[in-house]
């Protein structure tokens, strides 16, 4: 698999956390929709974190799930040693085994029961490694096992508006103009927005089946998928 065109080392990522802090409303949603997605799983579940960046959604089910336990894959270094930290505060990191790495390379040991993977897909731009990459994490799920997968996306007729408004809720978050510029060149060169229905057929082509768009807020969508 190529490396993104975006690395999440230096100021990129000891900012991250706070760049983004309020938009944090919008990730809320998709962290509480995503643990009811995940209502099904046993007790003590398995669960593969996808790009755990500062450890975000990790935390969010690590703290209300005393019983999981995780496996984090983030190739930064810089945002593996912030989520480490994160971990180590919140008192989980003894539940959480840190692969600092691509999934790829994670050693398939014993099967999860559930796996995430947010924001992180969209900077695959061809779709053949996009495939591949739901593909390496279907073959480390159960069979059934659900996949909750959230991307910036295409929303066709409403893209432009959609667009406008996050742009202006990043100016709301405290982006300055040449920020705002260079994250919209960005976005022409490094990410690939994808409609509902081609984030639908890659997740099928990758081995999941009853790919669900189960949220939207502004340009992020979520979708959930099993094992097949
Ligand atoms: C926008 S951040 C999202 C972090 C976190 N999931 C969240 O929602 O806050 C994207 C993360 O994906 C990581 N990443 C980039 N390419 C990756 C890949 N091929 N596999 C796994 N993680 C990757 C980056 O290092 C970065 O930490």
């Amino acid at each position: 698999m190529k490396q993104p065109m975006i690395e999440f080392e230096g100021e990129r990522a000891t900012t991250y956390d706070e760049r983004y802090q309020k938009m944090a409303p919008l990730k809320d949603c998709l962290h509480l929709l995503a643990d009811q997605v995940f209502a099904s799983l046993p007790e003590e579940a398995r669960v593969l974190v996808v790009a755990a960046g500062t450890g975000a959604e990790l935390l969010y089910l690590a703290e209300r799930h005393p019983e999981w336990i995780f496996t984090a894959v983030e190739p930064s270094k810089t945002m593996m040693s912030i989520c480490r930290e994160k971990c180590a505060q919140a008192g989980v990191g003894e539940r959480v085994e840190f692969h600092n790495g691509y999934l790829q390379d994670l050693p398939q040991s014993q099967a999860y029961h559930g796996a995430t993977s947010f924001l992180v897909s969209h900077f695959l731009l061809e779709a053949d490694e996009r495939r591949a990459f739901f593909r390496e994490i279907a073959r480390r799920l159960h069979p059934g096992g659900p996949l909750v997968n959230a991307d910036l996306t295409h929303l066709e007729g409403d893209h432009q508006n959609v667009m406008a408004l996050w742009l202006q809720t990043m100016t709301h978050s405290g982006h300055t103009l040449e920020q705002l510029q260079e994250y919209e060149a960005n976005l022409k060169r490094a990410v690939s927005l994808v409609s509902d229905a081609e984030m639908k057929a890659l997740l099928v082509d990758a081995g999941f089946q009853a790919p669900t768009r189960f949220l939207q807020t502004a340009l992020i969508s979520a979708w959930s998928a099993q094992r097949v």
